[in-house]
């Protein structure tokens, strides 16, 4: 053993990275520590065609791996990907547009920045380095609003496609609100978005979500056209926004006068269902939290956007009463988000937490990026943990990665899951794409710190 990281499990291959191995099995807002996170100081991990083998102590497997290539990332940290449960591609190239709140922010930059995306050539330059920029901050998942334009699907899908990701994203549907360069009808938001998921949702890893932007920008005709594709596609995702700002609220409830609320707009018209997902959620009442835990609904919680474009301090702990818990993800929600890193991510979570009263742990950060996500996107079943059988999407970690890291993490990789969760909080709080090593995916590396431009 001993190699350079280089290894990586090609179709029909077996490769190993040694490392210290971190994930959660559990959910820990409502298990113990010891309960929730499996930590193997010195561990390796063995892929097999792409999906999780094995892992156990590195003294205890080493017989068994033979002649197999071993990556050696010891003084690493190796967990499952992150999964962004909230990010809109064509707005990569607008984050950081200067001084509005939501509404104001959306027909100021937002909209005309998603005109240029009716031109393929475009849409697929901006998914080549969205997809990049994912992979280089250990995103190996995300939920991605495209734009209205089908075109931008196709472009976007055909650029995960070619990394192997298993990615989820769908046409916005808009009908009204919106400059008439964006908007489509009710009729025709349905028949483009039923022949984008008759081309893509299923094919390979990628998967559908039908995708009204939010309700202040749909007719009701519109979002009852998108509850009849979830029941004809019954597998298919919603994703759309719920909630974010007080005058967006204030605005849909005049606009929908008939309905008890903004939930209740998705709800009445067939949205709010077990594969709904509603970004932000900032503004929700109890009752709404309520509902949203009964239909077994998630939500994605999106600290730098909420805080950029001063929407809130959404009530984490209310989404994760015990009482009437709801399935939450993390957000960067580029372009309004300022970080693809959800490194970053949990640092502004950890400070919103810290506004209201109220602890992350590291431990409950960790959960939040990786199966606290996939649970949110139902797909615990394939990611967020390295539980065997799944896919081996795997993100690398440098606990010394900056000198200010170095200096933090002199100790380097702890045995004890006490030491550990103080490691791993100085990497919640101040990682970011620096403390990312390597990225896998299906357990091919895709991006190297060593070599970034050419995995
Ligand atoms: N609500 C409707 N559209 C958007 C969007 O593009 N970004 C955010 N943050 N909120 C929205
Ligand atoms: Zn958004």
């Amino acid at each position: 053993m001993g190699q350079t990281p280089t290894a990586s499990a090609s179709a029909g291959g077996t490769v190993a990275l040694r490392g210290a191995l971190l994930d959660c099995i559990a959910d820990p807002f409502y298990e113990p520590a010891a309960q929730a996170v499996r930590y193997i100081p010195d561990g390796v991990l063995v892929v097999r065609d792409g999906y999780v083998a094995a892992l156990g102590p590195y003294e205890e497997l080493a017989a068994s791996l033979g002649e197999l290539t071993v990556a050696d990332y010891s003084g690493h940290l190796i967990t499952p990907g992150f999964i962004d449960t909230h990010i809109h591609y064509p707005q990569t190239g607008m984050m950081a547009a200067y001084g509005e709140q939501l509404l104001e922010w959306l027909n100021r930059y937002t909209f005309p920045t998603e005109r240029k995306f009716a031109d393929p050539a475009y849409a697929r330059s901006v998914a080549d380095l969205f997809l990049d920029e994912l992979l280089k901050n250990g995103t190996t998942t995300a939920l991605v609003f495209a734009a209205v334009f089908p075109e931008s699907v196709d472009a976007f899908f055909e650029a995960a496609e070619a990394r192997h990701l298993r990615m989820i994203s769908g046409k916005v549907m808009m009908d009204r609100n919106a400059p008439d360069y964006l908007c489509d009808t009710a009729q025709s938001s349905y028949d483009e978005s039923k022949a984008l998921i008759e081309k893509w949702h299923g094919r390979g890893r990628l998967l559908y979500a039908v995708t009204p932007r939010f309700a202040g920008t749909s007719s009701e005709a519109q979002l009852k056209q998108a509850a009849k594709l979830l029941d004809e596609f019954p597998d298919v995702y919603l994703h759309t926004h719920l909630s974010e700002n007080v005058n967006e609220v204030a605005w849909i409830q005049e606009m929908f006068p008939q309905y008890q609320g903004y939930l209740d707009i998705y709800d009445q018209t067939g949205l709010v269902r077990g594969r709904s997902l509603f970004a932000h959620g900032v503004q929700l009442t109890d009752d709404e939290f309520r509902r949203l835990s009964e239909a077994k609904a998630a939500i994605s919680f999106c600290p730098t956007s909420n805080l950029f474009l001063g929407s809130g301090l959404f009530r984490l702990e209310q989404a994760k009463n015990p009482a009437h818990p709801v399935k939450v993800g993390l957000g960067t929600d580029v372009g309004a988000g300022t970080s693809f890193s959800l490194l970053q991510t949990t640092n502004e979570a950890y400070k919103v937490a810290q506004l209201r009263g109220q602890k992350l742990s590291a431990f409950k950060a960790l959960f939040l990026a990786t199966l606290g996500g996939a649970t949110a996107l139902c797909l615990e079943d394939k990611l967020g943990s390295f539980e065997p059988g799944k896919e081996a999407d795997v993100v690398v970690l440098d606990p010394k990665a900056t000198p200010l890291l170095a200096l933090r993490n002199q100790g380097g990789i702890p045995e004890t899951l006490e030491a550990l969760e103080d490691l791993l909080f100085s990497l919640v709080i101040m990682g970011g794409d620096r403390a990312v090593a390597a990225t896998y995916i299906m357990g091919e590396r895709a991006y190297s710190s060593a070599s970034p431009c050419t995995p």
